[in-house]
């Protein structure tokens, strides 16, 4: 349970969150945050890790995403910081939550995540659930129409081995994007809830693909 103060600062940050993302991508948006949160919690009934950070991580974690900062990483744990100074957080609090935000993302596992804690285990997997199954789907799709991408190209067969400048250019057709990252997540997950979640969303992406062929190889 959180006290009166922490409590406080969980709202403050929400309004911070929901006012700064306003205008974000639908698949990044207030929303994405708000479904992160509640499943990070729920993957901690189970892990009794820290319920304050696992919040406050999982509000902030994309805060300011490089891919709509020209590729900027440095941005969403700089305004993340900058925000939590302004509240009463103890300080070490605040460096635990600046480390969660600058690892937690999938292209760091192309250079090798440098940091880890129970925390960011558990916002980790909430982030990762929501990029598979029927929401994660709608995810991709929305990206890739952001970024005027093909639906699919019959053509072009999909890397599994992108580098990491590749796959932040993001210039894939959207179904190559679940090879090259979508299906790969089911057993990148850290914590048992996670693993135990993202077997059904998996499948429903298995069974969504098999499905696309079928309707495009009519
Ligand atoms: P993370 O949130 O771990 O940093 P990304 O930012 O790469 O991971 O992806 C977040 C969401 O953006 C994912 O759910 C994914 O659907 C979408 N996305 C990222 N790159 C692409 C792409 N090239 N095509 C379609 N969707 C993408
Ligand atoms: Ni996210």
């Amino acid at each position: 349970m959180l006290d009166p103060g922490q409590q406080k600062n969980i709202e403050k940050t929400k309004e911070f969150v929901k006012k700064t993302l306003d205008q974000a991508e639908a698949g990044h948006d207030y929303w994405h945050i708000l479904r992160v949160l509640k499943t990070a919690e729920k993957i901690n009934e189970k892990e009794n890790a820290d319920g304050y950070i696992v919040q406050l991580g999982a509000l902030l974690h994309d805060i300011a995403d490089s891919k709509f900062h020209n590729g900027d990483e440095n941005i969403g744990p700089k305004m993340a910081q900058d925000f939590l100074e302004t509240l009463k957080i103890d300080k070490n609090d605040i460096a635990h939550i600046v480390k969660i935000i600058e690892n937690i993302s999938f292209k760091n596992t192309f250079s090798g995540q440098k940091f880890t804690s129970k925390e960011l285990e558990i916002i980790q997997d909430a982030d990762r659930l929501d990029a598979i199954g029927a929401i994660g789907i709608a995810r991709a799709f929305v990206y890739g129409g952001h970024k005027n991408n093909l639906i699919y190209d019959p053509n072009f067969v999909p890397k599994e081995n992108l580098t990491k400048e590749e796959y932040k250019k993001g210039e894939t057709a959207t179904i190559n994007h679940f090879y090259e990252k979508l299906l790969k997540l089911k057993d990148l997950m850290n914590t048992e809830t996670g693993k135990e979640l993202a077997k059904e969303r998996h499948q429903f992406m298995l069974d969504f693909l098999a499905q696309f062929y079928r309707e495009w190889d009519i």
